[in-house]
């Protein structure tokens, strides 16, 4: 991780070392999520195609690439731009930069600490309900993170403009969140500061105007009828059409959870040691936060609060200040039966409780949340979300046919150089239609297991269900054309990418985007370095593998330089 080190004070990094003497946490690299990027490779097969290379801090000028476009919210340490990625045409690409300003952060011992864990954490997760970050930048004043652009705005913007959040729609949106709540602590994360603001949406459906947006969540937020009926009723048979309607289209929307800064990741042998300090935002501190020593919970705990205020629009733990406001915590029990939530179901008042349990032990998991009555009653979202593909073997085999004729015991692609740029673009600007339906068939397939993995068993009897003529062999080895990085699971991006279209991908534009990515230093030609650094960062790659690697794209040795005519030739063979 030699380059991602260097915008962190050598301040932060003392203060790290000692924090490892004195046995507290500390945070380094990620110890649980498979790394694949660590081993020496023997031969070209074995050089894993890992994205997270990809997002890698870029030595450009930042607004050279990206071009403000407005300010989307504000932050502790800067500033979140919508920006636009400069000549990216009609339909162009649009991404969030968070601007973080290292004189401010310095003056904050832990924060330097935390912008590294933000970015290494992020980096490191693969949830479709998880913001992505794509690269990051560094001046002499800031750190800029080029991120995932949530379109939909975020839950407290909604919130605060319609002055109310109705129950179905929270629905919604927990289903979503406890699906990323619990993927983040069974890869032994801690989020550390859910709350409404860091929660948002983004649009997948047909484009529409404002004015359509505006008439879709006035409907939502206002009409009583609709909501009760969705929340109450159910099965989509049994709704109105119009009820029918607005369900369909809120499907088009995801929820996303943003907001890293003061993530953690407990380290493999500080498993059981509780985290300490005070993270998060006073409101939503559960009691052993505010006592300084947490854990995974709190953030099932922040859920609760959450929940409560957008329900009722007063917070559970009120308080003039801090102080008052972690003494409320402390002493008081969460109490639902206030006026302000008389028209809330009884089986979300349960939930909030059991989320708002002060015994940390006894609180209720996420991963147990979505089994709640709550989700069971009126429209069952974790099952829209799923799409029609539940159990429906004939929608996943004419996907698969259609989409996948080429993967089916064949190879992927004619080299690992193709693969790795297929990998960069699917990760990038993947197709978003296909990655929607990508993304229904991952949780129909993965069941939405919390560890969003499809495991080469789960796919074995999954397709020896659904493909009768196909030996298990067949099944076994398009499993193992999916999972190219070779962990013996399917992870998201890779299936989305799989059964994305080739030719849609591998775009003209998408091609230019590529190359300038490869061409790390802009000189118009990519070098055997600048693949090198991709394929393995840590360390050099031995002769036979370099003269292999080029082999395969019809190059002699380590002074290739390609330039985007060869680029194009190569990609598109
Ligand atoms: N990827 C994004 N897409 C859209 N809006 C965003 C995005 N990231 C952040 N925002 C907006 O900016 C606000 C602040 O960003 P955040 O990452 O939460 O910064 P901070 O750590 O300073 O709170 C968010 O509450 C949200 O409204
Ligand atoms: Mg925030």
């Amino acid at each position: 991780m030699g380059s991602f080190q260097s915008f962190v004070c050598a301040e932060c990094l003392k203060k790290e070392d000692e924090d490892s003497q004195d046995g507290n946490y500390r945070i380094k690299e990620s110890y649980f999520i498979p790394d694949i990027v660590n081993t020496v490779p023997k031969n070209v097969t074995d050089i894993k195609v890992d994205t997270r290379n990809f997002i890698t801090k870029s030595e450009k000028n930042v607004f050279d690439i990206y071009e403000k476009i407005c300010e989307l919210g504000n932050g502790a340490f800067g500033t979140v731009y919508k920006v636009k990625r400069k000549n990216s045409g009609f339909n162009p690409i649009i991404r969030a930069l968070k601007e973080i300003s290292k004189e401010k952060m310095q003056n904050n011992e832990e924060s330097g600490l935390e912008l590294k864990n933000e970015i290494e954490i992020l980096k490191n997760i693969d949830h479709p309900n998880i913001m992505k970050i794509f690269e990051f930048f560094e001046d002499d004043n800031n750190i800029y993170l080029i991120n995932e652009f949530c379109g939909g705005g975020d839950v407290a913007s909604l919130h605060d403009k319609y002055g109310e959040f109705p129950e179905f729609l929270l629905k919604f949106v927990m289903s979503q969140v406890f699906l990323a709540i619990s993927f983040l602590h069974s890869n032994k994360v801690v989020h550390g500061d859910i709350k409404r603001e860091n929660i948002a949406f983004v649009y997948d459906g047909k484009y529409k105007t404002k004015e359509e947006f505006e008439r879709f969540f006035s409907k939502i937020f206002k009409d009583k009828e609709i909501q009760n009926e969705i929340n109450e009723v159910g099965g989509m048979d049994n709704l109105s059409e119009e009820a029918q309607n607005i369900v369909k289209e809120l499907c088009n929307y995801e929820i996303k959870i943003l907001d890293f800064g003061s993530a953690k990741m407990k380290k493999r042998d500080k498993i059981n040691k509780k985290l300490t300090g005070i993270v998060g935002t006073a409101y939503y501190c559960s009691p052993e936060v505010v006592k300084e020593k947490y854990d995974f919970e709190s953030d099932e705990w922040a859920c609760g609060v959450m929940m409560y205020i957008l329900l009722s629009n007063v917070a559970p733990f009120p308080g003039d200040n801090e102080e008052e406001i972690f003494d409320n915590i402390l002493s008081k029990e969460i109490n639902v039966d206030i006026p302000e939530l008389k028209s809330i179901s009884n089986n979300c008042k349960d939930l909030i409780k059991k989320l708002c349990d002060k015994n940390p032990k006894q609180r209720i998991k996420s991963e147990e949340a979505l089994n709640h009555p709550f989700f069971k009653t009126g429209i069952n979202f974790s099952n829209l979300l799923k799409g029609v593909y539940v159990e429906n073997t004939k929608e996943l085999k004419k996907i698969f046919r259609n989409k996948s004729s080429n993967l089916f015991g064949k190879k992927f692609t004619n080299s690992k150089f193709k693969e790795m740029v297929i990998a960069y673009i699917g990760l990038n600007f993947p197709d978003k239609v296909e990655a929607q339906k990508a993304r229904k068939i991952f949780l129909e397939i993965s069941g939405g297991n919390k560890h969003f993995l499809i495991t080469k068993e789960t796919f074995v009897s999954r397709f020896e269900k659904a493909f009768k003529n196909l030996t298990k062999e067949e099944i076994e080895n398009l499993f193992n054309s999916l999972d190219q990085n070779e962990t013996g699971n399917i992870e998201y991006e890779e299936l989305i990418r799989a059964l994305s279209d080739r030719d849609k991908l591998l775009s003209n534009k998408n091609l230019g985007e590529a190359f300038k990515f490869f061409d790390k230093d802009n000189n118009g030609f990519i070098t055997w370095n600048e693949i090198a650094e991709i394929i393995y960062p840590e360390g050099k790659i031995p002769e036979n593998i370099m003269k292999e690697f080029l082999e395969e794209i019809g190059q002699k040795d380590e002074n290739v330089k390609i330039d985007f005519y060869d680029f194009k030739r190569i990609l598109t063979k």
